[in-house]
Order: structure tokens, then sequence, then C-alpha cells
């Protein structure tokens, strides 16, 4: 079933989408070689409290951290550790919060310190399909219409797309319906109506798409060792399209 949010429900949900939005922003600073995603965690946790919101990784279906911190070839859902990031490398950074009794979920790819070539490539292009897709939505158009976008965008330059997870519908739960695929056909799909409220959150993979879990049981990384980026924004459907609830407007931001 799909909630449809009504504007009371959306004034609401954009405090938390917001809050993510900031948490993105305040972290970027610290994101520098040496730091350990362990401290990127602490220090996006405690901000999170400040606001009198909550991270809503943590004890999510056991997963042990606030934020999901992926490094490289880890494409999702990598758990904050004692590994310090190094020069060169690059790291998303998850973020969900909890706020109003809604859920606001984002997140962006950072470059540490000074990027290799082939991965700045990657994380303009994942960052532009993002873009892509969301300009897509508007009421009418059909959730296939997002994910042909995004995969015909990542796969002309030379790119794959991961299959196994997908953007999802979200509000007073962090997952709802519908699934939001990041690859597909124009026309097909669900019908986009207003009031949807989903997530985009594309990964999108230097090599091959194909992915395996670690023992962790939450880190996804490549199968060939290439490297991941992925970009996500909560969007709502609106009259006549679409607002980027995660979006500071104003600020640097991606
Ligand atoms: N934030 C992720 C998403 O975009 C979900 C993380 S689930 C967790 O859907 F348990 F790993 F935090
Ligand atoms: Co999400
Ligand atoms: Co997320």
């Amino acid at each position: 079933m799909i909630h449809y949010k009504t504007e009371e429900e959306i004034k609401l949900m954009k405090e938390s989408c917001k809050l993510a939005a900031e948490v993105l922003l305040m972290i970027e600073p610290y994101v520098k070689p040496g730091v350990t995603t362990e401290r990127l965690d602490q220090i996006c946790h405690d901000y999170i409290i400040s606001k009198g919101a909550v991270p809503s990784p943590l004890n999510y279906r056991g997963f042990p951290k606030s934020i999901c911190s992926s490094v490289n070839e880890e494409i999702c859902h990598g758990i904050p550790s004692d590994r310090k990031l190094r020069n060169g490398d690059i790291v998303n950074l998850d973020i969900t919060t909890y706020l109003n009794g809604f859920h606001g979920d984002t997140s962006r790819t950072f470059f540490v310190g000074s990027p290799r070539k082939k991965a700045a490539k990657l994380v303009e292009v994942c960052r532009e399909a993002l873009q892509r897709g969301i300009e897509v939505v508007k009421p009418g158009a059909k959730l296939g219409d997002i994910g042909a976008t995004i995969q015909n965008y990542a796969e002309s330059h030379g790119y794959s797309i991961v299959r196994e997870f997908c953007g999802h519908g979200i509000g007073a739960n962090f997952h709802e319906e519908p699934q939001i695929l990041h690859y597909g056909s124009f026309g097909e799909g669900l019908e986009i109506k207003k009031g949807m409220v989903f997530t985009i959150e594309p990964m999108v993979n230097l090599g091959k798409p194909d992915l395996r879990i670690l023992s962790d049981k939450w880190t996804a990384v490549t199968q060939d060792g290439e490297i991941s980026a992925q970009f996500e924004h909560t969007l709502c459907v609106t009259d006549n399209g679409v607002d980027v609830m995660t979006r500071l407007d104003g600020k640097t931001q991606f």
C-alpha cells in the first residue's frame, strides 16, 4: 500500500528532510584523510540528537551505527569502523533522520583529499544521473521513466547500475512502497501521483553491476573490486512536478 501524504504531513516531513541535508553539509569539512568512519558516525550521531531527532539506521534491523559509510568498492550499507580514510578514497555517507514522526533520507559521495580522475568522473555521472531522474518526476509520468533515464545516462558513460537495491517510499516508515528502480523502460511501472513521497538513490559502478555482501551481513561491495558511487534525495510529488525535500536552497549542496 502506498501512503500518499497530506500537505500537513509533508510540512512535518520537510523538517526531517532538511535536518538530514544539514547533516551532510555539517559533516563535509570532517571528511579528510586520516579520519575514521566511526568518528564521522559519532559526529553525525551527536548532531542529530542535539536537534531533537533520532538517527534512523541505529538498531534498524540490527544495524549497529547511526549512519552508513561506504568507501571505494563498497556500494552501500557500509558500517562505520576504525578504518581511516585515505587521500584519493571516495566515501558515501548516507544520513537518515527521524523527526516529527517522519524519516528523511539523503546521501552523497565525498572525495577524500584529491580524487583520481576516474573517481571524479564516476561520482559526477552518478550525481547527474540522480538529477536527471528527479527531473522526470511529475504526476502522470511512470516510475519506469525514472529508472530508464538513470540507466541510460549511466550506461552511456560505460558505467553500470546496481539492481539489488532501489529507492523507496518513505514517511512514518523508513522503507515503504513503492520501490523505485534505477533501471527500466519508459512508460512502464506505476503512475506517479501527487502526494507520493519517495527516494531516488542510484548506485553507479565503474565496472560490472554485480555485488556481494560481506560477512558483517550489511556491507555490499562490488564483485570486481571496482569503485561505486551513490547519491540520494527524498522528494515529494506536487501538483505539477516535484519538490526535492532534502535540498537546502541557497546553500552549496549537490
Ligand atoms: N539509508 C539507506 C537507504 O537509503 C538504508 C540504510 S538501512 C541501514 O535506504 F540499516 F543500513 F541503515
Ligand atoms: Co533510502
Ligand atoms: Co539512505
